[in-house]
């Protein structure tokens, strides 16, 4: 296994470029499954995830090739509708594949995925939906069984809850289905503005992208006519470095962004006293004289994103003061808690609510990654430390931060991966 060594050092400067948004890119290439040709895909992530979505496709029967940073998709030859434990164990987003394929085919087999790191994280509105759009539902041996013998139907969906993941597979599989869905409380991540985008100039129409309520009128059956696409920036990875740049309060310039992406975050760091010049594709942040406390409630787009919380705490130990960081999404987020307690970090956690002690001396360790962000979380704070810290299973950070260590290493961060 591999781990990373950090010697902190808060001395860094320059520029970092943003890469294609991996939480866009994985229903996207799931859309594929609804297309009539072959797909060019640029700005696609060298990400774990990506790379396993694609080893999906093809184990599905369709087939992709790497030019350079593009990936061309084929999904015309697809003749196998089940998406594996194997598969389905190592990435949760393997139930994408659902909506597509239960719309083309009128049949689709999925490992059921189990809990997470991070909660139990349940696929029971992604199933709702279905069968809403008359899918018949089973489950046994630990796999889900959809069949729509005659295609799916459109329908009201109404989501009892905001589920990106859920929506996009209604998004997916109304495309095709015989009449109109209205997906009513519909999560608004620019994840799923882009599918509906893609979707839409792929000649389906498609009312109310960006909105709780999106409607969709299928094509019948009609496979769609996609066209060659951009996967947007990733938001995430973007916060991450700029909450890099925070906790070593220092200038940096992150290239390749949509700031409109990064409100939230833009916001939460203006209360914490950073300036943040913004342009049309990149953005500037400033040091400060003061790093102020801040309170943070994670919701879903516009707000504050879950996946920014883990980075947000580490930044909080070094506030001048005592921030609080409440958890609205899982249940179970806080896994890094500990780690960074043992690298010094003063955090009491009461249920979904963390309160953080800021102006913490923090000193290298051995910390483990728990999940993708948790881990981000222990590199920001590696980076501010005193001292060595090693970073063990780091195959988490490897599914979701294209080139972490050279984008670290081309601002100055002493960063080095080596094999335990
Ligand atoms: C996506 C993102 C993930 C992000 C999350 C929330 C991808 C690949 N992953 O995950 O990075 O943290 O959105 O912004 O895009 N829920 C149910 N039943 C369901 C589905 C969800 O109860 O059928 C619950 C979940 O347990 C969670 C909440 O709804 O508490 C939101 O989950 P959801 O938006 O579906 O997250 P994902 O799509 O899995």
């Amino acid at each position: 296994m591999k781990y990373l060594k950090i010697v902190g050092n808060k001395e860094i400067d320059g520029e970092i470029t943003i890469s294609g948004a991996k939480n866009a890119a994985l229903p996207l290439i799931a859309a594929t499954i609804l297309s009539k040709n072959e797909i060019q895909i640029s700005n696609l992530p060298n990400v774990v995830d990506i790379n396993t979505f694609l080893k999906l496709i093809d184990m599905l029967g369709g087939s992709f090739k790497k030019v350079e940073d593009k990936v061309y998709i084929d999904t015309t030859k697809i003749d196998n509708t089940t998406a594996t434990y194997d598969i389905v164990k190592t990435m949760r987003a393997s139930i994408l594949v659902l909506g597509p394929l239960l719309s083309r085919f009128g049949v689709c087999e999925v490992s059921l995925p189990g809990g997470c790191a991070i909660g139990q994280r349940p696929v029971d509105l992604h199933l709702k939906a279905m069968e809403q759009m008359g899918a018949v539902i089973e489950i046994n041996h630990g796999y889900i069984k959809a069949t729509a013998p005659n295609g799916l139907k459109g329908a009201k969906i109404v989501f009892d809850k905001v589920t990106v993941g859920g929506t996009e597979n209604a998004v997916m599989a109304a495309s095709m289905a015989n009449g109109t869905t209205t997906i009513i409380n519909a999560a608004k991540e620019p994840e799923i503005v882009q599918l509906c985008e893609i979707i839409q100039d792929a000649g389906v129409k498609i009312e109310g992208i960006g909105t709780s309520k999106i409607i969709i009128e299928g094509t019948n059956g009609e496979l769609l006519d996609m066209k060659n696409f951009s996967v947007i920036p990733d938001r995430i990875e973007a916060g991450t470095y700029m909450c890099t740049a925070a906790i070593c309060n220092k200038k940096l310039k992150i290239n390749n962004i949509i700031p409109i992406h990064l409100e939230a975050v833009i916001s939460k760091l203006e209360e914490m006293n950073f300036e943040i010049l913004q342009e049309e594709t990149s953005l500037t942040i400033l040091p400060t004289n003061e790093i102020k406390p801040v309170n943070i409630i994670t919701s879903e787009y516009p707000g504050f994103p879950t996946d920014m919380q883990a980075q947000f705490m580490a930044l909080a130990t070094q506030a001048n003061g005592t921030s609080t960081i409440d958890e609205r999404l899982f249940e179970n987020r806080f896994m890094h808690v500990s780690e960074l307690a043992r690298m010094g970090a003063d955090i009491h956690l009461n249920g979904n609510i963390a309160t953080i002690k800021g102006n913490a001396q923090l000193n290298g360790a051995d910390v483990m990654a728990t999940d993708l962000r948790a881990s981000s979380a222990l590199v920001l704070a590696a980076i501010v430390a005193n001292g060595e810290t090693n970073i063990h299973r780091i195959y988490h950070l490897d599914r979701g931060y294209e080139d972490l260590e050279g984008k670290l290493s081309n601002i100055g961060v002493n960063i080095k991966r080596f094999t335990e």
